[in-house]
């Protein structure tokens, strides 16, 4: 099949997740991904709970075979992710004081931020911290060290990398919702306070017959802020069984995504949450789903990825 990443206009990536386990076992999942994509994320291997199992002890072996990976074949590194309310290590626990969860995550930030320090394009320093109406999301964060967490992030990832793109990452914002009214807004007072925040992702976890209302619009009152945005993690998960129309339907919506990028001049990427219906997340996370990336389980491209080559 046609390389998306060779048709990419040159201002824009397109990129995918990796999973780690076939990043080492299938030669046919590395055949694809480095021929396909010139940026990758990590699934999971950047998480803190695989990056610090123990307090103190870091485990470096998957996120630098990843980023070795994508060196070694020209990829754009997006780093994923610094903060999360999900994917706490469980020896960090709410019984600490603020002093102390203040220090662990400040510690957190600059150990990974420095470790990759100029072999990242961009970190998403902060995941998912906004709740449906726009809101702080209650975490151990928020309850413990207030709303200034995310600032103090955005600074932290900044002195550890001058150079990494700092982005702010959520779901259910593509399209025009309470949440990205609120995420609009919290981008705005995160800058006008001064913090390094440079870019805005989202994340795209489209469900086939509900499309995000008015994408480009959306992306484009972001950009509007002076802020780069990008396509993070997208993938449209199809109500199984599968049927020719349904993959149909998909490709439209994979299209309209990529259009929405496209139309926006700070756009800087495009990511796949996976890009084989293999690997996806979507089975084990949302059940009577499926079939939501652009390659099959064969790693043939599905209508999904014509529809993506025919709009470049
Ligand atoms: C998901 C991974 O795909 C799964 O393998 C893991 O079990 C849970 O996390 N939003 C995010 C991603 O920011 O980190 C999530 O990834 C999907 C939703």
């Amino acid at each position: 099949p046609p390389a998306l990443r060779d048709l990419m206009p040159s201002n824009v990536r397109i990129g995918s997740a990796v999973n780690g386990q076939l990043l080492t076992s299938d030669a046919r999942y590395r055949g694809t991904l480095s021929s396909q994509f010139n940026a990758v994320t990590a699934e999971n291997a950047m998480k803190w709970t695989i990056l610090e199992p123990r307090p103190g002890v870091y485990d470096w072996s998957a996120s630098d075979q990843f980023v070795d990976f994508a060196r070694a074949n020209g990829q754009a590194v997006y780093g994923h992710t610094l903060l999360w309310h999900s994917n706490i290590p469980v020896w960090i626990t709410e019984s600490w004081s603020p002093e102390q969860l203040r220090a662990v995550l400040r510690q957190h930030i600059i150990t990974v931020v420095s470790r990759y320090r100029g072999k990242i394009w961009a970190w998403d320093v902060v995941n998912e911290v906004l709740a449906e109406d726009g809101s702080l999301r209650d975490s151990l964060w928020l309850r413990k060290l207030g709303p200034r967490y995310i600032a103090d992030a955005f600074r932290w990832a900044h002195e550890a990398d001058p150079d990494a793109r700092l982005f702010i990452n959520d779901y259910g914002t593509e399209g025009r919702t309470r949440k990205a009214d609120g995420l609009l807004r919290l981008v705005k007072s995160l800058r006008a306070g001064g913090a390094p925040v440079h870019g805005v992702g989202f994340q795209s976890h489209i469900r086939l017959g509900s499309p995000p209302k008015d994408a480009t619009g959306n992306l484009r009152r972001f950009a509007a802020l002076g802020v780069s945005v990008a396509i993070t993690e997208l993938d449209v998960r199809v109500p199984l069984p599968i049927t020719t129309q349904k993959l149909l339907d998909q490709a439209l919506l994979y299209q309209h995504m990529l259009k929405a990028c496209l139309a926006v001049s700070t756009c800087e990427s495009i990511t796949l949450w996976g890009f084989s219906d293999v690997s996806s997340w979507i089975g084990s996370h949302y059940p009577g789903y499926g079939a939501a990336c652009v390659f099959n389980d064969e790693f043939e491209p599905k209508p999904a990825h014509g529809a993506l080559v025919q709009e470049l």
